[in-house]
C-alpha cells in the first residue's frame, strides 16, 4: 500500500497499521472520536489506556497540548523525531476518547521517512498504540500486525522496525521530568539533555496503562528471573527455552534453547532483538521460556520493564 491510499483510508475514518521506529502503530486520526473508537475495538483494548498521538511538525505541539514547559520544548528539539513520547497538558480539540480521559495528551514524532511523510500529508495528528491484540508482544514487522490483528488489516509497509522496542515517555511535574516507561532513550539521556535528573514514576499508587503488571506476554509460559539454574532444576521436565544476558557459566544439558542477547552488541543490540526473539521462541513450542534478570542500568531498565511484564504466570 502507498501513502496516498493509506491517506484515503484515514480520511474515511478508518485504521492503517504504521512503520515507526520503534514497533508498528495501528493508526487513526487522533481528533476523531469514532476512528479512535476502532483503535479500541480492534486491540480489544480497555477505553481507559490511552494513546499517543503522532505528529510531524513540533507546531503540532502547539495545536494538541498547552501549558509547555521549556524543559519539553528542549526535550523535543533533541530528540525528535525519534522513540521519545512527552506527556503534556491536553487542548480541547483532542478528544476524550484519545486520552483515555485524561487532562494530558502524550505525544511524539516518530522517526520513519513513510509515517513522516503520511503525517505532512495529513490534516490531523494520529493516535497510534502498537499495532497488536491488548498484552501481546508489540509487532516490529508487517506479519506480526497481520498475525495478531488479522490478514485484513490494511498495513503500510516500511519494513522491519529498527528499534524495535517502545518510546521512552516522560512527563513533567513542576519542571521535574517523570518517567512513566522506559523506552529507547534512557533516563541518563534526558537527565543529561534538561541538566537535572528525572524520577521514575511509583506505580504503586495509580496503575498506569501501559504499567499494568502483565503486559507484552508471549503465549509460552515465560519465568523471569535471577536465578534462571534453580529455575532450569525446578523444570527439569520441561522444554526450556533460555534467554541469557550475562556471562555467566550456563549448565546447558538443562536446556532446549539457548540465546545469548548481549554478545554481539551488549544491552543496545539485546533491545533490538527482545520481540523478535519472543515471537520466534513464542513459535517453537517450548514449555518454559526462562529470561535472566538483566542489569538496570540505560536501556537495560526498559528490558526489565518488558520482561517483567512478560511473565505470564
Ligand atoms: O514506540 C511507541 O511509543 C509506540 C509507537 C507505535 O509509537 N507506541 C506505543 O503505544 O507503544 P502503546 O499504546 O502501546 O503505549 C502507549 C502508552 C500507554 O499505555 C500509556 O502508558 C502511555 O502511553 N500514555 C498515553 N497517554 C498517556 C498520558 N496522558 N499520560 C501518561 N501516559 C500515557
Ligand atoms: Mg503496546
Amino acid at each position: 500500500m502507498d501513502i496516498n491510499t493509506a491517506k484515503k483510508i484515514l480520511d474515511n475514518g478508518d485504521l492503517v497499521a504504521i512503520p515507526t521506529e520503534t514497533v508498528y502503530g495501528l493508526a487513526a486520526n487522533a481528533l476523531s472520536e469514532s476512528a479512535v473508537n476502532k483503535i479500541f475495538l480492534a486491540k480489544s483494548r480497555p477505553l481507559y489506556n490511552p494513546l499517543i498521538v503522532h505528529i510531524s511538525d513540533l507546531g503540532d505541539m502547539y495545536m494538541i497540548a498547552k501549558n509547555i514547559p521549556d524543559e519539553a520544548f528542549k526535550l523535543a528539539q533533541n530528540f525528535w523525531p525519534g522513540p521519545l513520547t512527552i506527556v503534556l497538558p491536553k487542548k480541547d480539540i483532542v478528544p476524550d476518547i484519545t486520552t483515555g480521559d485524561k487532562d494530558s495528551v502524550a505525544i511524539r514524532m516518530p522517526k520513519h521517512p513513510l509515517t513522516l511523510a503520511l503525517l505532512d500529508s495529513l490534516d490531523y495528528p494520529l493516535a497510534a498504540p502498537s499495532a497488536n491484540k491488548y498484552k501481546t508482544i508489540s509487532p516490529t514487522k508487517p506479519e506480526h500486525v497481520r498475525k495478531s490483528l488479522g490478514m485484513e488489516m490494511p498495513v503500510l509497509d516500511g519494513g522491519n522496525c529498527v528499534g524495535r522496542i517502545e518510546s521512552t515517555i516522560v512527563g513533567f511535574k513542576n519542571e521535574t521530568p517523570i518517567i512513566y516507561r522506559h523506552g529507547l532513550i534512557t533516563a541518563e539521556e534526558i537527565a543529561d539533555c534538561l541538566n537535572q535528573k528525572t524520577i521514575d514514576y511509583n506505580s504503586d499508587k495509580i496503575i498506569m496503562p501501559g504499567q499494568e503488571k502483565r503486559h507484552y506476554s508471549p503465549k509460552t509460559h515465560l519465568i523471569y528471573t535471577a536465578f534462571p539454574d534453580k529455575v532450569f532444576m525446578d523444570h527439569s521436565h520441561c522444554k526450556i527455552a533460555f534467554i541469557q544476558f550475562s556471562d555467566i557459566e550456563v549448565d546447558t544439558h538443562l536446556i532446549d534453547h539457548h540465546i545469548h542477547m548481549t554478545r554481539e552488541n551488549g544491552l543496545n543490540g539485546a533491545a533490538k532483538m527482545l520481540y523478535d526473539t519472543l515471537h520466534e521462541l513464542d513459535k517453537m513450542n517450548f514449555d518454559l521460556i526462562v529470561a535472566e534478570k538483566v542489569p538496570q542500568e540505560g536501556i537495560g531498565k526498559a528490558i526489565h520493564d518488558k520482561l517483567l511484564r512478560a511473565q505470564n504466570y
